[in-house]
Order: C-alpha cells, then sequence, then structure tokens
C-alpha cells in the first residue's frame, strides 16, 4: 500500500473529486482526517475522521489544526480539494463575488497550507492543491475562477521553493472538466443537457470528460513517495485541453 503509515488531511472531501480522492487513500492504507461544509460526510467510515467547517474563517483552519494535531500527531500528507467556482462576464461581476472567488479558492488555500505546514512530520511531507486549468489558460465568464487558481499555482511553486529544505513538497494537479455533481447539475440547468454535454466534450482533444477517479489517480502518484523528487510542479489531468 502506497500510503501505509500515513496521516492525510483532505479538505474538500464532502463531494466530488475530494470524496474520489479520500477513497483511493483509504484504499492505500491512510489514516484520515476529512474536512467539508457539511455536517456529515456522504459516506460513513468508522476510521475515518471528519470535521466540518468553513475554510474561509482561519479560526476554523486553526481549529483544523489542532484536530490533526490531537488525534494523528503529524500530517504527512495534504490535500487542498475544496473549491467554489463562479462564472459570469467580469465586468458584471461585483466585488463581493469575487472577493469569495478569490478567498475560497486562494486565501483559504494559504490559510491551510500556514496551519498544517507545522504538522509536517521530520521525514517530510506532500502537499497537492487541486488548482483547474482555468488556472493556466483564460476563458470567457470564468476570469476570477481563472485568477485564483492560477494564485493558487503561484502559492504553491511559491511554498514548494520556501519549504523545500524542510522536505515539504508541494504540488498542483489541474483538472480539466470532470464529471462531479456540480458539473452534472450545471448540465442538467441547460434547456438540452445532452447537446450542451456534446459541445463541452467536442472542445476536449479527448473528447471526454474526466472522472474523478482519474483526477484522484493524479493526486495520489503526487501525495506518494513514487513522486519523491518532483515538487513545484503542476500537473494537467485534462484530456490534452491546454496542450492543444
Ligand atoms: N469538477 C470539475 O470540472 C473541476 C475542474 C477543475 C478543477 N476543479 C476543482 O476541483 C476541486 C473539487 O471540485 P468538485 O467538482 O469535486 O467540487 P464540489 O463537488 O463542488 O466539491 C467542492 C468541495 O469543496 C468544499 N468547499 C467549498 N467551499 C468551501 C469552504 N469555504 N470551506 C470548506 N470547504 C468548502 C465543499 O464542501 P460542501 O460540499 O460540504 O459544502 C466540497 O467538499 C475544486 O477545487 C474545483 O475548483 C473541478
Amino acid at each position: 500500500m502506497r500510503l501505509q503509515g500515513v496521516n492525510a488531511v483532505i479538505t474538500g472531501a464532502s463531494s466530488g473529486i475530494g470524496q474520489a480522492i479520500a477513497s483511493h487513500f483509504r484504499r492505500e492504507g491512510a489514516r484520515l482526517l476529512l474536512t467539508g461544509r457539511r455536517p456529515e460526510p456522504p459516506e460513513s467510515h468508522p476510521d475515518d475522521l471528519y470535521l466540518a467547517g468553513d475554510l474561509d474563517d482561519e479560526r476554523f483552519v486553526a481549529e483544523l489544526a489542532a484536530r490533526a494535531r490531537g488525534n494523528l500527531g503529524d500530517v504527512g500528507v495534504v490535500v487542498l480539494c475544496h473549491g467554489l467556482q463562479r462564472s459570469g462576464p467580469l465586468a458584471e461581476t461585483s466585488y463581493e463575488a469575487a472577493r469569495d472567488v478569490l478567498h475560497t479558492n486562494l486565501l483559504s488555500a494559504f490559510l491551510v497550507m500556514k496551519h498544517l505546514m507545522p504538522l509536517a512530520p521530520e521525514r517530510g511531507a506532500s502537499m497537492v492543491c487541486v488548482s483547474s486549468r482555468l488556472g493556466m489558460v483564460g476563458m470567457p465568464n470564468q476570469t476570477l475562477y481563472s485568477a485564483a487558481k492560477g494564485g493558487l499555482i503561484a502559492l504553491a511553486r511559491g511554498a514548494a521553493v520556501e519549504w523545500a529544505d524542510r522536505g515539504i513538497r508541494v504540488n498542483v494537479v489541474a483538472p480539466g472538466l470532470t464529471m462531479t455533481p456540480v458539473i452534472e447539475a450545471s448540465f442538467q440547468r441547460r434547456p438540452d443537457p445532452a447537446a450542451y454535454r456534446r459541445t463541452r466534450e467536442d472542445s476536449i482533444p479527448m473528447r471526454r470528460l474526466a472522472t474523478p477517479e482519474e483526477v484522484a489517480d493524479a493526486v495520489l502518484f503526487l501525495a506518494s513517495p513514487e513522486s519523491s523528487y518532483i515538487t513545484g510542479a503542476v500537473l494537467p489531468v485534462d484530456g490534452g485541453y491546454t496542450a492543444f
């Protein structure tokens, strides 16, 4: 097992990609502290710990770190998978909406990194940030989300360099469109969901969406010792979208 004896904290673990990452890590022997905003996790696993709260609030992030210290001792892997997608024309975006997108996708990631870094074991640790293909390229109506996810990439690269001599690796997975409940719901809001899905698929060289499990495979690689000399890297999992 690739994460045997490792304590891992996963944010955004109550849904979609984060839920798939938790499942992969469980299979590979990690002890898990999961977090999301909903009061209960979507699946019950007796060995998992779950703490609900809002990562935009530094007091909650400090509480999460205190729980990790108390229950796990140290934290060898941190996955930052929480996120908020909002779309709309740039010139019509309110300051409050922009602040929410930047806060939930970027500033809260800074808070998680800041409070969990001191729990890294002496032998080192791995942090994996879940950004987006839109952190690397622009798309109409997604500009604030792009800015936040691009900022997350820069945050991870900076931390990778700053913490390299402490043995803490920091990497990024940049998913393309991935079939999670939030994406499924956005398709269902269209007048013709199947036609809209085909349009989105046609914009991707591999002509299909990712599964949450495919994104989780990449996160697992970057979390595990198999990537021991990789830090500050961005791994697209996007069916060729950003190579096009
Ligand atoms: N799906 C895609 O196509 C896609 C593509 C590229 C990148 N991504 C990124 O991948 C990550 C996961 O996406 P997903 O599709 O799995 O999304 P999702 O199903 O909407 O899950 C988002 C997760 O983040 C949590 N969360 C949101 N805001 C939070 C906050 N302020 N504090 C604490 N937790 C918060 C949610 O908790 P609750 O549900 O409990 O509120 C949930 O667990 C996100 O960072 C997203 O930006 C997704």
